[in-house]
């Protein structure tokens, strides 16, 4: 009797000390995780899969990738490895130990090689280089254009040498990629440069740089998978139609802009006008340029200023890549556009209801961005959609 009483205790004790066990184990498992926090892309994949594979695929998060392998990331590149800028001087891609190199050559003779480090663009358009000298991250003379499927030389890079030394900043990387740690550095006697941490860079346009930090949101799902309302999260579906279009704004109203703070620290809900001054999109005053003013020149159409809830997303899907899909496009033109009152004439053209975009975003020159092939001092263009709708009588021949 007395040994199954001492029994009975001991079990008593156990018990209670397996609870207050398990309570201090859940107590460091639910530490607060704190507001600003980061989780990663990779581990919104656990739970939104779908949109997570998808994205992969996106030009956003393709934007600026390592390059570790020879094959500079992606594929073979057609066209010659050479680039003359006249008889004496040329620049050639080369493979070699360690890497791809980009090589100048002077007479025949090796003047400067530098590796491939990283890659800045999807390659929808354009690829452009840089290479790590320890904390500065330099732009590579050559960039590769697609519309010629040929090397040229880097815009706005001399024509009549080859040039190593220009620097992409902490800007470029606010808009093409996720983080990147800096310090400003005094350069000389009233110069200031900035140091870039080569190891802190996160590739490509994350969940996280649309969506904000996201680390309490996942804490708290992982942690009660029964709940299905997201919490901890902004819901575009809250923001008004101003906040929708300024959480892409962020990256798609130009350069010219003053920089009052890292647009690392944007979030869906803040406003472009405590991050830029003298933005085309706060003061809409300049001319903008159908590369990166998509804002501006959407704001200007007809479309966005009659229509009560356009944003950007009417016709975008960020997740996905819809490149070059007109139909699909066309078909949210036609979600507004039941009917349209086209002449006799537009309608002897055809081919209306899979491609209104050809006729009302016609593809035109960038004025900021040209680039000038081997052996010629003729600059080709660099096209881009407006996204100024409205009616052109010279497009859609
Ligand atoms: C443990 C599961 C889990 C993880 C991990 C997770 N989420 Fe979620 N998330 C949810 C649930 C549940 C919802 C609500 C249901 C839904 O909309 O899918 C949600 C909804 C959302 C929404 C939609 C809000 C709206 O507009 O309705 C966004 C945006 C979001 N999550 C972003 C992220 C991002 C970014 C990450 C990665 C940093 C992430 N989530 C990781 C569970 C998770
Ligand atoms: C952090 C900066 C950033 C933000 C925020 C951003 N973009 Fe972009 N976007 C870019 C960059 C950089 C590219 C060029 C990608 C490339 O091809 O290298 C791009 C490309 C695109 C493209 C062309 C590629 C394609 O998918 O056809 C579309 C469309 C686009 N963005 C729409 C949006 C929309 C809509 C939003 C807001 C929901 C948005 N972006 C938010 C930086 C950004
Ligand atoms: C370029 C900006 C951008 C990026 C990058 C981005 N999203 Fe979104 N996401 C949006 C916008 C804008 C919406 C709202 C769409 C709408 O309401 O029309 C959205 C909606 C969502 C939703 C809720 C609606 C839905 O489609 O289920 C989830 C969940 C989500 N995103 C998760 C993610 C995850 C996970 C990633 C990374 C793999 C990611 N997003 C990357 C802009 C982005
Ligand atoms: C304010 C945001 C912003 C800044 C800063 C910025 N870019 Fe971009 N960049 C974009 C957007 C948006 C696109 C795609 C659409 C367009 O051309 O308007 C783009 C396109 C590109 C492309 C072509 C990608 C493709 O395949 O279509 C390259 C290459 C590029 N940028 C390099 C750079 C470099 C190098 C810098 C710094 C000197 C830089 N960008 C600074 C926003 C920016
Ligand atoms: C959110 C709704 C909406 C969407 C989506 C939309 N529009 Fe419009 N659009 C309007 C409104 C509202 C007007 C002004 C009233 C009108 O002319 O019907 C307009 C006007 C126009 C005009 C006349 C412009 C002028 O300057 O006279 C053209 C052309 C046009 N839209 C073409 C398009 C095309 C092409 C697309 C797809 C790429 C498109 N719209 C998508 C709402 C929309
Ligand atoms: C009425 C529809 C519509 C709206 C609204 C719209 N776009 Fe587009 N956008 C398009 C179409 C169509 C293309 C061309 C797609 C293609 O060629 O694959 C395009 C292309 C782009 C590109 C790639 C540039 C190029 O020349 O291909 C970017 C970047 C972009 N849009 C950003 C934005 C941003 C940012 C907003 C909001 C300010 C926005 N778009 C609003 C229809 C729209
Ligand atoms: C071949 C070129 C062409 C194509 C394709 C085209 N449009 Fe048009 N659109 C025009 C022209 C030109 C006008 C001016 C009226 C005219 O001369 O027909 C116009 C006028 C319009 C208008 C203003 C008149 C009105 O109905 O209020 C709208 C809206 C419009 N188009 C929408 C669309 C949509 C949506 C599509 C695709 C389903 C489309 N257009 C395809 C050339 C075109």
């Amino acid at each position: 009797m007395r040994g199954k009483k001492r029994l009975l205790v001991v079990f008593v004790c156990l018990v209670t000390l397996v609870i207050v066990f398990a309570k201090c184990m859940d107590f460091q498992k639910r530490e607060p995780v704190k507001k600003d926090a980061v989780a990663g892309a990779e581990t919104c994949r656990k739970c939104h899969t779908s949109i997570y594979d998808a994205y992969l695929h996106n030009p956003h998060h393709n934007t600026t990738q390592a390059i570790t392998t020879d094959d500079l990331t992606h594929g073979q590149m057609p066209g010659s490895n050479v680039y003359e800028f006249n008889d004496r001087l040329k620049l050639v891609v080369e493979k070699r130990e360690g890497g791809m190199y980009q090589v100048a050559y002077f007479d025949g003779k090796e003047t400067i090689a530098r590796k491939f480090d990283l890659a800045i663009g999807s390659g929808k358009r354009a690829y452009t280089y840089g290479y790590w000298e320890g904390s500065r991250l330099n732009q590579l003379p050559l960039s590769y254009f697609r519309q010629v499927n040929q090397w040229a030389n880097s815009p706005g890079f001399p024509t009549n040498m080859v040039y190593f030394e220009r620097p992409i900043g902490s800007r470029c990387l606010e808009c093409h990629a996720s983080f990147v740690d800096k310090t400003v550095v005094q350069t000389g006697a009233l110069t200031v440069g900035e140091d870039l941490d080569a190891k802190s860079l996160v590739y490509g346009i994350d969940c996280e740089r649309c969506h904000g930090p996201a680390g309490q949101h996942v804490a708290f799902h992982l942690d009660s998978p029964e709940v299905k309302k997201a919490k901890y999260i902004v819901l575009y579906q809250n923001l008004t139609r101003k906040q929708k279009n300024d959480a892409c704004a962020i990256c798609h109203s130009g350069n010219d802009v003053t920089v009052d703070r890292s647009t690392f620290a944007f979030k869906p809900g803040d406003n472009l006008s405590d991050y830029y001054r003298n933005s085309r999109a706060t003061f809409a005053k300049l001319e903008e340029d159908v590369h990166g003013n998509q804002s501006q020149m959407l704001a200007k159409s007809k479309c966005f200023i009659q229509s009560k809830d356009m944003t950007c997303n009417s016709c975008h899907n960020t997740h996905e890549e819809l490149k070059g899909n007109l139909s699909i496009y066309s078909q949210r033109c036609v979600s507004c556009h039941q009917t349209q009152k086209h002449s006799v004439e537009t309608l002897r053209k055809g081919m209306l209801k899979t491609n209104c975009i050809d006729c009302h975003m016609p593809k035109q020159t960038s004025k900021l961005i040209s680039f000038q092939a081997a052996r010629t001092t003729k600059v080709s263009p660099y096209l881009l959609r407006t996204h100024h709708i409205a009616i052109y009588t010279s497009a859609g021949k």
